[in-house]
């Protein structure tokens, strides 16, 4: 019954297969194999559009790589202040970029607001070289509090962006989350709306261990295979990475296992807000529940076996738990966690 995280879960069988049978016979190490060729087309294919992509094996290689694309070391990256990249990072995106300074924005729900975007940059307006020069905005698809950003709210934010001449970087580690959960395309929720670059999730969705950044406007990713090189994430056996990818991207699985993450999500949501003492933290927008139930209830799921973690203390002595939803959670441990947390309702 383990509600901790997307990461908990194990590989998809597809993509297990999948990386069976790229062991086979030989091939061309560093991405100059045929599945690595396969990946752009593919890509284009999904995003509508002519991207240059990257293989690599962590989200935060993604996203440190991809901001030191479009952030130089004096650069200020503009987020939210629990931003994964902000809190999770152990300082990867400063060291990446060789010092540029992540600029944590407040915002409800996780998500930054085009206002404080625009009032933060023009604070930040450059006086000669002393202080740090806006460079880039970066925005968590889903965000860590398992919301969305419509497109609206990112063309919004894009645009803003745009107007100071910054860059925007997606952080997309549960970007499919994010597509079946907002109903958009992945056009939409990107290039169309004004990012630059997306780190682009597979792993919390079933894959083993793979990520891509995705350029949309390939020129910028001009010196990006040095970049990824340098930053120790050009894998030798590329093959098995992008074989990962590429079955995630076969006949949608990315979609259908976000699919059936998100609809977990939602069952577990409703059923959860419905019990007298819980309410919730945020909308359930994705693959991830947020909800302020009373210390005992907390304490007494812990010891009956359910994992999740305790996000924040909440009022009353209320706790807070992220319980998250993966591609393989059942509608059992769904329904045994909800009438566990209705027995102990007062
Ligand atoms: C929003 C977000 N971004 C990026 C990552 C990537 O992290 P990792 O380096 O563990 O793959 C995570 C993983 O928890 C995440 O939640």
């Amino acid at each position: 019954m383990d509600f901790r995280s997307d990461n908990t879960s194990g590989v998809a069988p597809q993509i297990m297969a999948a990386i069976a049978d790229a062991n086979s016979g030989s091939a061309t190490p560093y991405g100059d194999d045929d599945a690595t060729d396969g990946l752009t087309a593919l890509f284009a294919e999904v995003f509508e559009h002519d991207v240059a992509i990257f293989p690599l094996g962590t989200g935060t290689a993604a996203n440190a790589l991809a901001l030191s694309a479009i952030a130089p070391p004096y650069g200020a990256v503009y987020c939210h202040a629990h931003a994964h990249i902000v809190d999770d990072e152990c300082g990867a995106p400063e060291l990446f970029t060789g010092g540029a300074r992540l600029v944590g924005l407040d915002g409800d729900h996780g998500k930054i607001s085009p206002i404080d975007l625009a009032a933060t940059i023009e604070d930040a307006t450059p006086h000669g070289p002393h202080n740090m020069q806006p460079a880039a905005v970066s925005l968590s698809q889903a965000t860590e509090a398992g919301t969305l950003y419509s497109v609206e709210d990112i063309m919004g934010l894009a645009g803003v962006a745009k107007a100071a001449g910054i860059g925007v970087h997606m952080d997309g580690a549960r970007f499919a989350n994010a597509v079946v959960g907002s109903g958009a395309s992945p056009a939409d929720l990107t290039w169309r709306a004004g990012v630059d670059v997306l780190s682009f999730g597979a792993t919390k969705n079933g894959a083993m261990g793979a990520e891509a950044v995705v350029f949309f406007d390939v020129r910028r990713a001009a010196d990006f295979a040095r970049r990824r090189k340098r930053g120790g994430q050009l894998f030798s056996k590329m093959r098995f990475i992008s074989a990962q990818l590429a079955a995630y991207l076969t006949d949608d699985l990315w979609l259908a296992n976000a699919t059936h993450a998100n609809d977990q999500a939602t069952h577990m949501s409703d059923a959860l807000v419905a019990i007298n003492g819980i309410d919730l933290m945020h909308p359930t927008q994705a693959n991830e529940v947020f909800v302020a139930v009373p210390a005992p209830m907390a304490d007494g799921l812990d010891s009956q076996g359910f994992q999740f973690h305790r996000w924040s203390l909440g009022k009353n002595n209320a706790v807070g738990l992220r319980l998250v939803a993966s591609f393989e959670t059942t509608s059992d441990q769904v329904v045994a966690l909800v009438s566990a947390a209705q027995k102990l309702a007062v």
